[in-house]
């Protein structure tokens, strides 16, 4: 997830799906006990269920909070996370996410007479076999991991990426689409990352008539137009900015590409992209054909566009944020209302070896909420026995108010509570 000071850490981070393995610092292991059946197809076909207190209908479907949070070791999905499910701010045309998707569907029905298909109400439960076999992500790929992804059951999760609807689509014969959705990630805690955000997935499939004709083969012109939609695409956003493609990998793209804008004296990277593997299109019952695909971060992008500096920010009510967007305006700029100042306190604790951060962050949130605006790491140093020690420093602000020093020692008080009993540490 996503600058001014904000942008420096934005844009160093890159895409979980970068590398063959995901390489990370850490993996979690895979809770044992599971169930065989998949509860995303229930869920997501399911359209009528008895009704319950806090239900919330996705994509025609209902989902009722048992459905979604159950203390079972296959499931680590929090309180907070269900929360955010059904908010879809993408679908607001007031908010800054709203405004930029609405530009970029502008973009591409003026391009394309239309003929993309748009979806942005697909249900984010979805099986493991769309979020990763699908997309042919590695057996072995961290994003698998219930460090970095919420899990429902064994073979349920919240979608991670758009991606996780690229198969299906294909399959139901839809050649031209984007894919707007919430996605899901457990992650660190700063001004750019946050365990929900947006994406946008761009599909286009060829068929031998297209390239035929141009005299080059199929790839390199799937590749070729690939490049010149979102070099249009990021000038119709960010006006005529400077450009730049990156080879790299993903694990549904070959050949792969990043496109990154000079923007802001800073090379912003915008998008993933590339070819999409013949494997995903013949499985969806495509063999003469030829695709590309992209998937980008609305928030990254927004931030960047309406000068943004938190992406809690995103998730404000406050009226003093919601009233400074309005529909078709993009890259309004955002005149900050808040002033409060962050409130730090350290934790230390002598590690075991399943300790992840992003274990430690989610308690951080479950306790703090958006009050947390950063963990990070201070010091970390291993003794003579052997034994590994972290500090952390939690900041804790509002965006909307000031914190009292009584409210921010209990917070603090209780993550410390948590951190022992929860996270097998030993606290300092
Ligand atoms: N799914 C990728 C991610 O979440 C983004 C992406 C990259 C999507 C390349 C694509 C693609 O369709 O071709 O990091």
């Amino acid at each position: 997830m996503a600058m001014s000071l904000a942008q420096a850490t934005l844009f160093s981070r890159t895409s979980l799906f970068l590398s063959r393995n995901g390489l990370r610092r850490f993996t979690f292991c895979v809770p044992s006990s599971s169930s065989s059946s998949s509860s995303s197809d229930n869920l997501c076909r399911k359209k009528w269920r008895q009704p319950v207190a806090s239900v919330l209908e996705l994509g025609g479907v209902k989902i009722a909070r048992e459905d979604v949070v159950r203390d079972d070791p296959t499931n680590n999905v929090p309180d907070i996370i269900f929360s955010r499910l059904g908010m879809q701010l993408h679908r607001r045309d007031q908010h800054p996410l709203g405004i930029l998707k609405n530009a970029i569907f502008e973009y591409f029905d003026t391009s394309y007479s239309n003929k993309f298909d748009k979806f942005d109400d697909l249900c984010p439960i979805v099986s493991v076999k769309q979020n990763f076999d699908d997309v042919l992500v590695p057996a072995d790929h961290v994003s698998r991991s219930y460090n970095d992804t919420y899990y429902i059951d064994s073979q349920t999760v919240l979608r991670c990426h758009t991606s996780a609807h690229q198969a299906e689509l294909l399959r139901k014969e839809h050649t031209h689409f984007l894919v707007t959705g919430d996605v899901y990630r457990r992650d660190s805690i700063d001004s750019t990352h946050y365990p929900v955000f947006h994406q946008m997935e761009g599909v286009r499939v060829f068929s031998p008539d297209d390239w035929e004709a141009s005299g080059i083969d199929s790839t390199s012109y799937a590749a070729e137009d690939l490049k010149k939609c979102l070099e249009g695409l990021a000038r119709h956003l960010f006006g005529a900015v400077e450009m730049r493609w990156i080879d790299t990998y993903f694990p549904f793209t070959n050949p792969s590409f990043e496109l990154e804008i000079y923007f802001q004296e800073k090379w912003l990277e915008v998008l993933g992209c590339g070819v999409m593997e013949q494997e995903i299109l013949k499985r969806s019952g495509k063999v003469n054909n030829v695709a590309w695909a992209f998937g980008l971060g609305l928030e990254r992008l927004a931030m960047v566009l309406f000068d943004i500096p938190d992406i809690r920010l995103f998730w404000s009510t406050d009226e003093r944020f919601t009233s400074q967007f309005s529909k078709g305006q993009l890259g309004v700029k955002f005149k900050p209302f808040s002033k409060f100042p962050p409130c730090y306190k350290d934790i230390s604790f002598w590690i075991s070896e399943s300790f992840t951060e992003n274990n430690l962050c989610e308690i951080v949130r479950g306790i703090a909420g958006d009050l947390a605006e950063e963990v990070q790491l201070i010091d970390n140093f291993t003794n003579k026995k052997g034994m590994t020690s972290h500090c952390y420093r939690i900041a804790y602000r509002s965006m909307e108010r000031s914190l009292t020093d009584e409210e921010i020692n209990e917070l603090q008080w209780n993550v410390r509570e948590q951190v022992q009993s929860k996270l097998n540490v030993v606290l300092r």
